[in-house]
């Protein structure tokens, strides 16, 4: 099938090249020339494992392009998804007017001699956008174009979207059309997954509630860590023994400094914000979100606790992008760690193996020095931090770190770090939920 995915992002490029991947014609439409210019030289804009292999090969078998030109892909295609961000506004509510604009230009483009079109929204919205975006066309388009609007939320995680487009757990798809249902069950065919046939509003309102459940998850097994920590109890072994039920599972139950990135923390506000529009309050989310800001906030008290006075100190901090596989920095917690130890007056170094271009952009203005290696990174350390949970710095050559910094103390914000393995080298080691270690626990 002609398909044309608008808004070349994480999510649109990953998408359209997966459609490529398995056979549809993809024409990816950015309104950044500087983007649609460096695809075409092999450039990639984003860092995304898999991602760039499948790019050039689909490119070069002629089922990708990329083009400024939304009137073109418009003419050529017979769905046109629709891709772009929908950040948030001030209060939480969610700022529709990319998603408003991007229709606009599409209605514009539609012309009688179009056969039937159908827009797709795979932005994250509120629930009855769709609605909104079939009044844009109505309102715009010439009268007497054919067009469905339909929802199909999109649910890859960074760092791993390739794979998660590729093996999808499920397809929502809501149409209040059978036309536009069954062309869509086409495009995901080949994708052998199985597909959630719901109506528009509610396949809007399964995203919000789905990511929003995900952000719960996450905060409740933090505010068990808080339990933990004054209970002397192991955080890690609690969520094994509930994670090993079924109907909870142990996906999502990992201690560590909160959600972030560019979904959860916008997707939870923007549910918060449209419930209480409708009048129906989703007060649980707002608990979901004080648990989230009293995480980061409980461990940077532990560090001054063990480090008396932050100013001056030289803390090194593993991590900067918001989760491990990605050089994605939106709402990343370690830059908020990172902007909170600098405010502080801390001397503080930063290393990522992804995201150091990113970062430095996020952390312009702070006085912060990243570093290249993660080891320079820890040199004359006073305090290691891990902030962001990068495999490599689960498997650090603690006896090589120990040899770098100045004082032996880790404090690890994902508990990734082998806490035996840390006092065997002759750290303190101090993590999330769990006792703190000391070399002098050694059990030999
Ligand atoms: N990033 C994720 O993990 C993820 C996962 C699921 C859903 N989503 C949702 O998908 C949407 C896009 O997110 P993203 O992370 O891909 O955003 P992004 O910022 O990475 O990409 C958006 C792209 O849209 C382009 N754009 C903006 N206005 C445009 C216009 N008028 N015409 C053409 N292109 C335009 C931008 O240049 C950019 O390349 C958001 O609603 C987000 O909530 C994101």
């Amino acid at each position: 099938m002609n398909l044309a995915i608008v808004g070349t992002g994480y999510v649109g490029l990953t998408t359209g090249t997966c459609f490529a991947e398995v056979g549809h014609n993809v024409v990816c439409v950015d309104n950044n020339e500087e983007k649609v210019k460096s695809l075409w030289q092999g450039k990639m804009p984003i860092y995304e494992p898999d991602l760039e292999e499948m790019i050039v090969s689909n490119v070069s078998a002629g089922r990708l392009r990329f083009t400024t030109d939304l009137v073109s892909a418009v003419k050529e295609c017979e769905i046109i998804f629709i891709a772009v961000p929908t950040p948030p506004h001030e209060d939480g509510s969610v700022d529709l007017s990319y998603i408003e604009g991007v229709s606009r230009e599409i209605a514009n483009a539609l012309s009688l001699d179009l056969e039937y079109r159908i827009i797709v929204d795979k932005s994250t919205v509120p629930v009855s956008t769709g609605s909104k975006v079939q009044q844009v066309i109505e309102r715009y388009a010439c009268k007497g174009v054919k067009v469905d609007v339909v929802s199909n939320p999109e649910f890859l995680r960074e760092g791993s979207a390739v794979h998660d487009l590729m093996n999808p757990d499920r397809i929502v798809i809501g149409a209040d059309s059978l036309q536009a249902m069954d062309m869509m069950k086409r495009v995901y065919q080949p994708f052998n997954a199985p597909i959630v046939e719901v109506d528009l509003a509610s396949a809007e309102l399964i995203k919000h509630a789905a990511n929003s459940f995900l952000a719960l998850k996450i905060s409740y097994i933090n505010a068990v860590s808080a339990v933990c920590e004054k209970a002397g109890a192991d955080v890690e072994l609690v969520a094994m023994g509930i994670g090993l039920d079924k109907r909870i599972s142990r996906h999502f139950l990992n201690a560590g400094l909160g959600y972030g990135g560019s979904c959860f923390p916008k997707d939870v506000k923007g549910f918060i914000n449209v419930a209480e529009q409708l009048g129906s309050p989703m007060e649980i989310l707002k608990e979901v979100e004080r648990v989230n800001a009293a995480q980061l906030e409980r461990f940077l008290g532990r560090i001054r606790k063990k480090m008396w006075v932050l100013r001056n100190k030289r803390i090194a901090v593993w991590g900067i992008a918001f989760k491990q596989n990605t050089d994605d920095v939106r709402e990343s917690v370690a830059v908020k760690l990172i902007k909170r130890l600098c405010d502080e007056g801390a001397i503080v170094t930063a290393y990522d193996p992804k995201a150091s271009e990113t970062g430095a952009r996020a952390l312009e203005g702070y006085n912060v020095t990243i570093c290249d290696d993660m080891y320079e990174c820890a040199r004359g350390a006073e305090v290691l931090v891990v902030a962001t949970e990068w495999k490599q710095f689960a498997m650090a050559n603690l006896v090589k770190l120990r040899e770098v910094v100045r004082l032996p103390i880790i404090f690890d914000g994902r508990n990734i770090i082998h806490g035996e393995n840390a006092i065997h080298a002759g750290f303190e080691y101090h993590s999330v939920g769990r006792k703190n270690l000391y070399p002098s626990d050694k059990k030999m």
